[in-house]
C-alpha cells in the first residue's frame, strides 16, 4: 500500500448503477496531491452505466455484475474486494441493497450518499416527496452504511432551499452539484476522523 505523510493510502472501490457524477468527483478528489485514496475498482450491476466511462478514461479497473443471482453477484464483489485489497467502499448511486454478508465484513467502511436530509426521506423518489410535502429545504447526506436502508452514522450533510418554482427535475439538478461537492469532503472527514 502506498503511504502519504506516513499515513497509509486507502484502496477504494466505488459502486455505481448509472450516470456516475459522484464517481467522477471522487476520482477527481483521488487525484489531488494530498488525497489519501486510491480508487482501484469500480463495480456496477448495469453494463450500460454511463459512469463506467469515467473508470475507462481514468484507467480504473471495473467489474460488471449480473445481478439476476444476487448471491453469486455478491460473492464476486467480495472476491474482487479482497483481491484488490479494498479498505473502503463508496456507494454512489448503486441501486442494489447490499446484504449483511458484505455489510458485516466491511463494517464501518462502507459510505453512501443519499439525496435527502436524513433521517428524513429515506428510500427512493426523494425529490418528488419533498416537493409534494411542500418542504422548504432539502439536501444530501453522506453516511456510514449499516444493515438498515439509508441509516447509519451521518458524516456530512448539505442543505439547500426549495423554491416555489422548483420541480423534481430542477431540484435534482441543483442538488446533484451539491452532492458532487459533498462526497469528497465527507470522505476526507471520514478518513481524518475515523481511520
Ligand atoms: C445521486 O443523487 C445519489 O444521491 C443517489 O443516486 C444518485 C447518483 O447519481 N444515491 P450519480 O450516478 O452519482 O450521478
Amino acid at each position: 500500500m502506498e503511504k502519504l505523510n506516513g499515513k497509509k493510502k486507502l484502496n477504494v472501490s466505488v459502486l455505481i448503477s448509472g450516470r456516475g457524477t459522484n464517481l467522477k468527483s471522487l476520482i477527481n478528489f483521488s487525484k489531488k496531491k494530498n488525497s489519501r485514496i486510491n480508487i482501484c475498482l469500480v463495480i456496477t450491476n448495469n453494463k450500460n452505466a454511463k459512469g463506467l466511462n469515467f473508470a475507462i478514461k481514468n484507467n480504473i479497473k471495473y467489474l460488471i455484475l449480473n445481478y439476476k443471482n444476487k448471491k453469486k453477484a455478491e460473492s464476486k464483489i467480495l472476491f474482487n474486494l479482497k483481491r484488490k485489497k479494498i479498505n473502503l467502499i463508496c456507494l454512489a448511486g448503486f441501486m442494489k441493497i447490499l446484504s449483511k454478508r458484505i455489510i458485516n465484513k466491511y463494517k464501518g467502511r462502507i459510505l453512501n450518499i443519499h439525496p435527502s436530509l436524513l433521517p428524513k426521506y429515506k428510500g427512493l423518489n426523494t425529490h418528488e416527496r419533498v416537493i409534494k410535502n411542500k418542504e422548504k429545504y432539502t439536501g444530501c447526506t453522506v453516511h456510514i452504511v449499516n444493515s438498515k436502508l439509508d441509516d447509519g452514522k451521518k458524516i456530512l450533510q448539505s442543505k439547500i432551499r426549495i423554491y416555489k418554482k422548483d420541480n423534481e427535475k430542477s431540484l435534482a439538478k441543483r442538488l446533484l452539484k451539491v452532492e458532487n461537492k459533498l462526497y469528497p469532503k465527507a470522505v476526507k472527514k471520514f478518513l481524518d476522523t475515523s481511520l
